[in-house]
């Protein structure tokens, strides 16, 4: 598009900018892999003061890269100046975990900074400002941003549960020799955990020119004992192999959520963390992971899944460990 005919920048606020992910995701922003090859963006990096200085060197190479849809970058460690009229939220600083830890290990190390950050996106960010936490425990993060944020619609509100989306999808493109364009239909349920379920039931995979379910495709005892656990506990399996928390491949399903979010999946379903209305059981109010479309303004949850006795156990596992984590996060006050 002609550049004198771009609209306005839509204001991106990054928290974590310095760290491992927020390095993979800042010049992707900037190139327009989040909102698109159209629409100019405003970076703001909000770091803690000691990590201000490598965010601020960032910035020197955002700006060498003369990206044309960059309009200007903030570097601050004040968050009411980072989400001001914020379009678009994503929240990434926080401790990743290291090996032989849960990620529900972290809630009191993390917990506290989503408060004051949905206190200051509540405050601060643009009417129909769009916020994807990625930092965990990410859903139950996401929940107390949310608490901190009376005048958003909880909705607005959501966690990335698209890694472990597209984890499933590479590990059955691998298992039947496809490519990962010919697979649809999969859902993460739950929380972005070790209980989450990676479901293949209403998964279809293109093969020979027709369209076949994923469970006739593949053996269940490779579904139950190796594709549900090993999506689950792939994030713990980076760790050990790389020695670091996974970070280019988390940087990359941001994006993939909030381009959906912003543009829309047309027919077809992906995964997301978003407040529950009561689908499938999954108790009003927590945000947890369903099988959701985008119209291009808000998620829907896809409805009227059959839901048998095998995945009604794997959901309520999960859920009930985001209920743990909502009952802890309420006893250390960050609710
Ligand atoms: P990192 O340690 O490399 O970077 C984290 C950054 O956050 C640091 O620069 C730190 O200074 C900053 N930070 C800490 N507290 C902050 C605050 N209050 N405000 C602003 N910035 C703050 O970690 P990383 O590898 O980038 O991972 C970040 C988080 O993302 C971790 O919690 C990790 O577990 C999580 N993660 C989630 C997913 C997912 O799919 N949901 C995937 C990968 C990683
Ligand atoms: C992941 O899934 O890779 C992240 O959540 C990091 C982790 O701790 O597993």
């Amino acid at each position: 598009m002609d550049a004198a005919k771009l609209p306005p920048p839509t204001t991106v606020t990054v928290t974590g900018a310095a760290g491992a992910i927020g390095y993979a995701l800042v010049f992707r922003i900037a190139s327009g892999q989040l909102l698109g090859p159209d629409v100019p963006v405003r970076l703001r990096l909000l770091e803690v003061p000691a990590a201000l200085e490598a965010a601020a060197g960032t910035a020197l190479e955002l700006a060498d890269c003369a990206f044309r849809l960059l309009a200007d970058v903030d570097v601050t460690d004040d968050p009411n100046v980072a989400f001001d009229g914020a379009g678009v939220a994503l929240l990434v600083g926080a401790k990743p975990r290291s090996a032989g830890m849960e990620r529900g290990d972290l809630l009191e190390a993390n917990g506290g900074i989503f408060g004051p950050q949905g206190r200051a996106i509540n405050d601060c960010a643009a009417d129909d400002v769009r916020v994807l936490v990625v930092g965990n425990p990410a859903n139950t993060n996401a929940l107390i941003a949310a608490a901190h944020a009376p005048d958003i619609p909880a909705q607005r509100f959501t966690a990335l549960t698209r890694l472990d989306q597209n984890r499933a999808i590479a590990q059955v493109a691998e298992h039947l020799s496809v490519p990962v364009t010919a697979i649809d239909g999969i859902t993460i349920w739950g929380n972005h955990s070790a209980t989450q379920f990676p479901d293949l039931a209403h998964a279809t995979v293109q093969v020979d020119g027709a369209r076949r379910p994923a469970l006739d495709l593949v053996d269940r005892a490779w579904y139950v004992d190796e594709f549900i656990p090993r999506v689950a506990k792939r994030g713990a399996e980076i760790i050990r192999v790389r020695g670091a928390s996974s970070a280019a491949s988390a940087a990359n399903a941001a994006l993939d959520h909030v381009f959906d979010w912003v543009h829309g999946t047309g027919g077809e379903w992906t995964s997301a963390a978003v407040v529950s209305d009561g689908s499938y059981g999954v108790p009003e109010g927590l945000i947890s992971s369903f099988p959701v479309r985008s119209n291009g303004g808000d998620w829907e949850i896809v409805q009227g899944l059959d839901v048998d006795d095998f995945a009604r156990q794997r959901i309520a596992a999960s859920v009930a460990e985001l209920e743990e984590e909502r009952a802890a996060v309420g006893t250390l006050g960050l609710l």
